[in-house]
């Protein structure tokens, strides 16, 4: 039985409608995908499925590095779902629309169409004109400089400094930046494509790549597995490429590859042990591309060739949890994917949870304890903070929001964690095979949240009655307050590191008696994410003189003893912030960090004197996520702005003057002209 929760008025008419379109199931991977009966209605999406529902997609494009433009032509292959429809709606955002052609596979011929208004958030609808029976339009269109889901660099800004880079990020909403057409996780095309670039430059993308490919400037690739439109990924760069295993390796620039390639060495075991618990790898190849450092994430999942940033380079393979987490998105996510955005945690929430398992698996409880840890503490931090209670819950109202807002800890480990409860109910045997039922029989399709609540009902609830109640899911699910049995993890590694962090605390243990020579960069991390908000010179001092914590590789443990050291105001870090803020894009790594400058006066002042020369090498989004914050009045947890908690007292130096004189700031990237200063 089905149970309907949560259903309004409204949702119960169109899922009494939706049955009537619930005419295609899927019987092979290329067949059309199910959209569930929950799904219809995408608020972050102007396509009709109701109408049309696109296969297929051909691109054949043009990448002009000099101009930042792609141009060319995108080609529909559309199944009509309501034979009288006269008009296509696509997605757009910053498109410039040349011509629409519209007819069947032969017989193309001009059509009229018009751009809606400009949505903030959602771009523009371009509507097509649909002759009677046509199910086929060819659109020939470029995409502007600015294009969101684009990122152009320059020589100067990439890992070589030889040749330039161009790469997409189409999630959430960004695809429409850079192809026009039904840009929401509902539905899933396949595709092919002819990519035409500069002679030495490779382009790759997320589907079937020739690892043999020589360098002419014409590349081809055919996508055969169905993928939503936010898995729609191109790449061009001066690239490498290197085998890991038989069915993985490493793209690269040639001066990062080697490192690359050591520190991802796990990859090919990481995907026996991923289909040894989850089911078969159903997409061929796996291999990842390792992108400049203004990659604005940790990583992307896009099918076939993970995105990865190079701050996950550590040296010492302890930040290969990326790797799990992006292929572990090729069951949750890629596979059965979320249907709107508000349904993001079973993308990343499941994702999460199977990271934790396969990174248990590959290097055993304590470590996996470790990282459980971290995001549980992540996650606590973002709960204190969060002014909306529906964005503490894993079903949030998105209308009207951008989805991108709701990135937060929220559906990654809240969603984790949750999963993470069942396991502990039901026990790990049952519940690791409860998922790869789940993947098995939600394959290529999109889900809601209220499909996996009838089906954890159907598969476990139901089946072994009195464990846990539909009352207790509805409060994993719909609650802002954690549930109070949540299975908060707790690690004895870490546990050490609070003892040795007391008797530091309290003096009565000098630095280097703390036993850090066997710390792991996660004890690390966990000793300065929980460090009092206030220490003193004298021991911000120690710690840097004992452990050269600002001058760590580990750009994860360096943001955070950056964040510290500045809301301590100790000087001898803002030389490292400048070089920071300049070598990473990663947003994870860099907001934090503005975000703490951006409580004084002072720091606001450095931030913005910073970000003037950053800018130029951070991705669009990274950019819009930046300016918010050195543009909005900084508010302390308490409610009042942290500018004018500052006590009057005498001037002080500037943390810019500071910087300056204490060593010469230096710029890894460059700017957009070529004329920074170099590294
Ligand atoms: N799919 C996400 C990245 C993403 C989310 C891009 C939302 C755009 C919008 C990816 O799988 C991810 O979660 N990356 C994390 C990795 C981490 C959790 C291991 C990141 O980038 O930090
Ligand atoms: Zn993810």
């Amino acid at each position: 039985m089905i149970r309907l929760f949560h259903l309004s008025l409204p949702l119960l008419l169109s899922l009494l409608a939706a049955c009537s379109l619930q005419a295609v199931t899927p019987s092979s991977p290329t067949a059309p995908a199910r959209i569930a009966a929950e799904t219809l209605g995408d608020p972050h999406s102007y396509a009709e499925p109701e109408a049309f529902r696109t296969r297929h997609l051909s691109l054949d494009l043009r990448v002009d590095v000099q101009r930042r433009v792609l141009s060319g032509t995108a080609e529909l292959q559309l199944q009509r779902m309501d034979a009288k429809a006269g008009t296509l709606v696509l997605d757009t955002r910053d498109l410039e629309i040349a011509a629409v052609e519209a007819g069947t596979a032969n017989a193309l011929r001009a059509t009229t169409y018009t751009l809606g208004p400009r949505d903030a958030v959602l771009g523009r609808p371009l509507r097509i004109a649909m002759p009677a029976g046509a199910d086929r339009v060819r659109i020939r269109y470029a995409t502007r400089p600015e294009a969101s889901g684009l990122q152009w660099l320059n020589a100067a800004q990439t890992a070589d400094r030889k040749l330039p880079f161009l790469f997409t990020q189409s999630q959430t909403i960004h695809a429409r930046s850079w192809i026009p057409l039904q840009d929401t996780p509902q539905l899933r095309i396949t595709y092919d494509a002819r990519i035409r670039t500069p002679k030495n430059l490779l382009a790759v993308m997320s589907a079937e790549n020739d690892l043999q490919a020589r360098r002419t400037g014409d590349y081809r690739f055919r996508m055969p597995q169905p993928v939503p439109s936010y898995l729609l990924a191109l790449a061009v760069g001066d690239l490498q490429f290197r085998a890991l295993g038989p069915r993985t390796g490493i793209y690269a620039e040639r001066s990062v590859l080697a490192a690359a390639a050591a520190e991802f060495s796990d990859t090919e075991k990481m995907l026996a042990r991923s289909e040894a618990l989850y089911g078969p790898y159903r997409w061929g190849r796996y291999d990842l591309l390792i992108l400049p450092p203004s990659f604005p994430y940790g990583g992307m999942e896009n099918p076939r060739l993970t995105f990865a940033s190079p701050s996950v380079i550590a040296g010492d393979k302890s930040l290969v949890s990326l790797v799990a987490h992006e292929l572990a998105h090729s069951w949750s996510g890629n596979l059965v994917t979320n249907a709107v955005w508000r349904d993001f945690w079973l993308n990343e929430g499941f994702t999460n949870h199977l990271s934790f398992r396969i990174m248990e698996e590959l290097y055993g409880r304590d470590r996996a304890q470790q990282e459980r840890t971290l995001a549980a503490n992540d996650l606590k931090d973002t709960l204190a903070v969060l002014t909306r209670d529906d964005d503490k819950t894993l079903a949030p109202d998105l209308n009207g929001r951008d989805p991108s807002d709701y990135v937060t800890d929220v559906p990654y480990e809240r969603g984790a964690l949750f999963l993470a409860y069942l396991e502990q109910k039901y026990g790990r045997t049952r519940f690791d095979a409860f998922l790869r039922g789940w993947f098995d029989r939600h394959a290529f399709t999109a889900v809601r949240s209220g499909d996996f609540v009838a089906y954890l009902d159907r598969e476990l609830l139901s089946k072994y009655p009195g464990v846990v109640s539909l009352a207790k899911v509805n409060e994993w699910l719909y609650q802002p307050r954690m549930p109070a049995d949540t299975p908060w993890p707790v690690s004895d590694a870490f546990k050490r590191v609070e003892r040795a962090r007391d008797a530091w605390l309290a003096g009565k243990l000098a630095a280097d008696r703390m036993g850090t020579a066997s710390w792991s960069p996660a004890q690390w991390r966990y000793f300065l994410d929980t460090l009092p908000a206030t220490l003193s010179l004298d021991q911000l001092t120690d710690l840097d003189e004992g452990f050269g914590l600002t001058h760590t590789g580990n750009a994860v443990v360096a943001a955070r003893w950056l964040r510290l050291a500045l809301a301590n105001d100790y000087p001898p870090v803002y030389p490292a912030v400048d070089a920071f803020l300049n070598r990473h894009g990663r947003m994870l790594l860099i907001t934090p960090i503005y975000e703490q400058l951006a409580r004084s006066e002072d720091g606001l002042e450095f931030a913005r004197e910073i970000y003037d020369v950053a800018r130029t090498a951070y991705h669009p989004i990274a950019r819009e996520a930046v300016e918010k914050i050195l543009a909005a009045p900084v508010v302390d947890h308490a409610g009042t702005p942290a500018v004018e908690a500052e006590p009057a007292t005498a001037p002080k130096r500037r943390p810019a003057d500071i910087a300056k004189s204490l060593r010469p700031a230096r710029h890894p990237f460059q700017r957009a002209d070529g004329v920074g200063t170099g590294d």
